[in-house]
């Protein structure tokens, strides 16, 4: 197994670009596990499965091949990139989070990238549940109206009109970030050895250069080495 960083936190905390950067910086590999969830409900939609239905979900889990690439996200051999960012499948994530065949599937998946390879890995349960003997955890968030804030700027960005106003993105990630922490299975919570970081009103290299202290400070040698 190689070096692993886990960056979990509620939605809109800024996870995915900080993730990058600290990857970027370390040398490291960068993965984005929502952005595994966010295939899987792709595949199903497509699919045309009933959501909830447990067995349903195993068998599509089973069948379906996601792979992330630095700058891609593939959905059996297919780039799904800007599809996994729709509304409709960032509102259903939530139903094939909640199901045990669809985490237990990932959490392998997201093992075995880290196998051969130094990764930062950022989600809800990298630091408690799929990489406990990480080395180094932290725990990302902001204000409900920052992250809401940054998750409207993200939506017009992608061209997603349809997303709303503040207010109703702000009620959505509430929800989602509600519906994260009460799942039975991984809930989200920062894990007893994170750090937790207040993102609120710092900029993305602000958060990078607290967890790179961070870092050295675990280990004077942490390796940094070339992408493999
Ligand atoms: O991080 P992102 O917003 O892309 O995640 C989408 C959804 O995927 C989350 O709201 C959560 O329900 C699910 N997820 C998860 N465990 C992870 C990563 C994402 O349950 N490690």
């Amino acid at each position: 197994m190689g070096q692993v960083v886990t960056i979990d936190g509620p939605a809109g905390a800024g996870k995915s670009t900080v993730a990058r950067k600290l990857a970027e910086r370390l040398g490291w590999h960068f993965l984005d596990t929502g952005a595994m969830y966010r295939a899987v409900t792709l595949a199903a939609i497509r699919a045309g499965i009933d959501l909830g239905d447990e067995p349903s979900r195993a068998r599509l889990v089973g069948e379906v091949c996601v792979e992330l690439t630095p700058d891609s996200v593939r959905l059996d051999g297919v780039d799904v990139s800007a599809a996994i960012r729709s509304l409709e499948v960032t509102r259903a994530t939530g139903t094939l989070a909640d199901s045990p065949s669809v985490r237990a599937s990932l959490r392998e998946w997201q093992r075995t990238f880290a196998r051969d390879r130094n990764v930062v890995t950022e989600g809800r349960d990298q630091g408690t549940v799929v990489f406990p003997d990480a080395f180094r955890k932290f725990f990302l968030t902001a204000s409900d109206e920052e992250r809401a804030l940054r998750r409207l700027d993200d939506y017009r960005a992608q061209g997603h009109t349809e997303a709303g106003d503040l207010d109703s993105v702000l009620r959505e990630i509430q929800d989602r970030d509600a519906r994260d922490t009460a799942r039975v299975i991984a809930p989200m919570r920062p894990a007893a050895d994170a750090i937790v970081i207040d993102s609120t009103g710092l900029g993305v290299e602000d958060v990078v250069e607290v967890m790179m202290e961070a870092i050295r400070r675990a280990d004077a040698k942490v390796p940094t080495e070339a992408r493999t």
